[in-house]
């Protein structure tokens, strides 16, 4: 079953967990290697949490996209054109798409984030900011599929999916997420892709364990969102963060490991934890930068721009539809 949440920013604020949220937390976390999908790591503290993540000197990625964006900005809307509609997927606090909108002018902001509340909050204070431009918010989970309501218009839609967030998928799944955007997009449309490129180890097992800890929390915090969601009893201080390079499957992997055993309940279930035993609650896929061009191409697009930090740490591709 998919969970699809059209939560108007001028409606209703979100509702809790429906039973397709809670079903598919019973499976994964009663499954033989128990995981967590990481779209659960973004409540409205999480999404702050990443926020705080994103100012830390060890996580590299969002300044270096930032900086990609701001150097190339006049250069990607000259691509890109203006007048779009901007499809701005897990916009969070929409800092991004917000740097672009002086370039691009988009026809109109789509901001969707499967973080609602917090969602509702920055698009409140952006449209402030551009009042000309015509947004709409949409709480909604698009990892698996999704539709857009009907006042997103079909004309021109730029996707924009920043901050390499298409490395939670595999490369499969990411094949198929592109496919959707390509068949959401028609002829005239393409996507506007953030991609974190393949790096030393060091760095990037820095960037997801980093000093002060704020990984950490970042991790252990969807234990307290699933404490919420199916009225679990998580205790938080029997975990504990693990964040790392594997590079033989090109992933950075976030667990968290039980310290000492342990039985956890939740609504209508429940299961024992060994110390020792992990949680798998993200993948973030790295790639090269022929990878992922090679991978929109699978999925009916044709690169036409590719921009990259003079490290190459991070690439921003724009590609459009063909076919
Ligand atoms: C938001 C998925 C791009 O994978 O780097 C940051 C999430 N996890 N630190 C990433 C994250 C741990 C982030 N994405």
């Amino acid at each position: 079953m998919i969970t699809l949440m059209y939560i108007s920013c001028t409606e209703d604020r979100p509702r809790a967990a429906n039973a397709h949220v809670a079903d598919e937390l019973h499976a994964s976390l009663e499954a033989h290697e128990p995981w967590i999908s990481p779209k659960f790591l973004y409540d409205a503290l999480g999404s702050k949490l990443f926020e705080a993540i994103c100012e830390l000197p060890e996580y590299y990625p969002t300044r270096t996209e930032a900086a990609i964006l701001s150097r190339h900005g006049a250069e990607i809307a000259r691509v890109v054109g203006s007048g779009t509609t901007l499809v701005d997927l897990g916009a969070g606090n929409c800092a991004k798409a917000a740097s672009l909108f002086p370039l691009l002018a988009p026809a109109q902001y789509v901001a969707i984030d499967i973080s609602a509340e917090f969602l509702c909050d920055a698009l409140t204070r952006l449209r402030q900011r551009f009042p000309h431009i015509d947004m709409h918010g949409i709480g909604m989970d698009f990892s698996s599929r999704f539709e857009l309501p009907p006042q997103v218009r079909s004309a021109r839609r730029l996707f924009f999916y920043p901050g390499s967030s298409i490395g939670n998928f595999t490369p499969s799944e990411a094949q198929a997420f592109l496919r959707r955007l390509r068949l959401q997009c028609g002829s005239d449309g393409g996507v506007l892709l953030g991609i974190d490129l393949a790096k030393d180890k060091a760095t990037l097992d820095a960037a997801y364990d980093d000093a002060l800890g704020v990984t950490s929390a970042f991790n252990l915090n969807v234990l307290r969102h699933v404490n919420e969601l199916i009225e679990a009893d998580f205790d938080i201080r029997a975990w504990r963060h693990h964040g790392f390079y594997n590079p033989a499957r090109g992933r950075v992997e976030m667990h968290l490991e039980a310290v000492r055993r342990q039985e956890v309940r939740w609504k209508g279930g429940g299961r024992t934890f060994e110390a020792g035993d992990t949680i798998h609650t993200e993948n973030s896929y790295k790639y090269q930068q022929a990878e992922a061009i090679a991978l929109l191409e699978r999925s009916g697009f044709e690169a036409t721009r590719v921009w990259t930090d003079p490290q190459r740490w991070f690439a921003v591709i724009h590609a459009q539809a063909i076919g």
